[in-house]
Formats: structure tokens, sequence, C-alpha cells
């Protein structure tokens, strides 16, 4: 199964899905809309194929995710994956790859859509706090729950400690969504997903 990622920054899950060389998946691209993301000369490094698109020199949202498509669509892939990408995505793009794209959130959506998720868990005394695989809808952090990871959240916590431990699972819980997916697992019944989709 060919599989396209896209990132923003450092990209560490995607380094996390690379290196987790998954059985039948290959890394056909990864694409970045800002050109000097850390994690495009990373994938470039391993010789895997980079796109840098920046959203600033599109006038419109839609053009810029019309553009992604086309270049996203040219590696014909059967799964796409984002991976710290932070464009909010309009509706005709989401739709074009309803059920074949997925995305991690750190989080345990439903709690914490948008940004701020680890300081907002801090000041709300959440006891536990965690990260989300689904498959990426319309509504921005909404898609049908693939996977879910949980952490504590210690007494003195900071947002970067929290986030650090949050990554750390992360970057287990991704490739082994990715590998479930590319195994013919997951299979989305409305707003669930049934087959192995687990927690950890
Ligand atoms: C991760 O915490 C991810 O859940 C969030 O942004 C961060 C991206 O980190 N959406 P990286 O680029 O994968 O290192």
């Amino acid at each position: 199964k060919n599989i396209v990622i896209l990132i923003s920054g450092r990209g560490s899950n995607m380094q996390a899905i690379v290196d987790a060389q998954i059985a039948g998946a290959r890394i056909a691209a990864v694409i970045a809309n800002r050109p000097d993301a850390a994690g495009l000369a990373w994938a470039a490094e391993r010789g895997i194929a980079t796109v840098g698109l920046d959203h600033k020199q599109f006038a419109s949202r839609e053009a810029f995710d019309e553009r992604l498509a086309s270049e996203i669509d040219a590696f014909a892939p059967d799964l796409v994956v984002l991976a710290g990408f932070m464009r909010i995505l309009t509706p005709a793009f989401t739709a074009r790859y309803e059920g074949r794209m997925l995305n991690i959130h750190p989080s345990l959506l439903p709690s914490f859509p948008g940004l701020h998720t680890h300081q907002r868990a801090i000041d709300m005394g959440c006891k536990v706090a965690g990260c989300t695989v689904h498959f990426v809808t319309a509504e921005l952090d909404h898609g049908p729950i693939v996977a879910q990871g949980v952490v504590p959240v210690l007494d003195d916590d900071t947002e970067a400690a929290l986030a650090n431990r949050v990554l750390a699972l992360e970057h287990q819980l991704y490739p082994q969504a990715v590998r479930q997916f590319v195994a013919g697992e997951l299979q989305v019944n409305g707003s669930r997903v049934s087959g192995v989709a687990a927690s950890q």
C-alpha cells in the first residue's frame, strides 16, 4: 500500500512510521506545507520523495488544498497520514480522502479538539491525558476513532513534560494504527471503527 505523509514541522510521528518498516507499506512521499519543515530533510536523506508546498503562496485555502490534492494524488496513495499537519482542511479535501486519511491528535478526543491540548488538560485538573488516532472527516478533530493511548497527568506537570509523555505514546500508537489500516483490519461503520481498533 502506498502511503503519503503530510507534516508541518519536525515530523517525529512521520519518523516513527517510517522507522516501523510496516509490512506491505511503502512511504511514497512526505509533503509539508512549510518548505523548511525539518522532517522533509530527514525523509529526503532516507531516499523518500519530498514535496514542500508553501501554503502562503496560495490565495485561498481552497486553492492550496486543490494543489495539495494533486501533489498527493501523483503518488497514488492508498492512505494519507496527517502527522503534525497544522492546516485546517476544506470539506472538498476531506471528502476526497474519506476512509483513507488518518490523523493523530494529542488529546483523548472528544475532549480538547484544537490547539493547546496539554495546557488545557492541566488547567482542567485532568488526571489522565493521551492521544487519539482517527479517520479524518470535515469537522476538525472529530472523525471515527481508531486508537487511543492514555498517560497520567502528574501533580507538578508542565505543558512540556506532559507533551513529551504523550508524544512518546504517539510514536507507538500511530505506527500501530497505520499497520492495522495496511493489513485491512479497520472497518468504518458510521462513526465507529470496528476490527482491531485498540487502546494502549
Ligand atoms: C504531535 O503532538 C501531534 O499529535 C500534533 O502535533 C505534534 C506533531 O509532532 N498534532 P511531530 O511533527 O510529529 O513531531
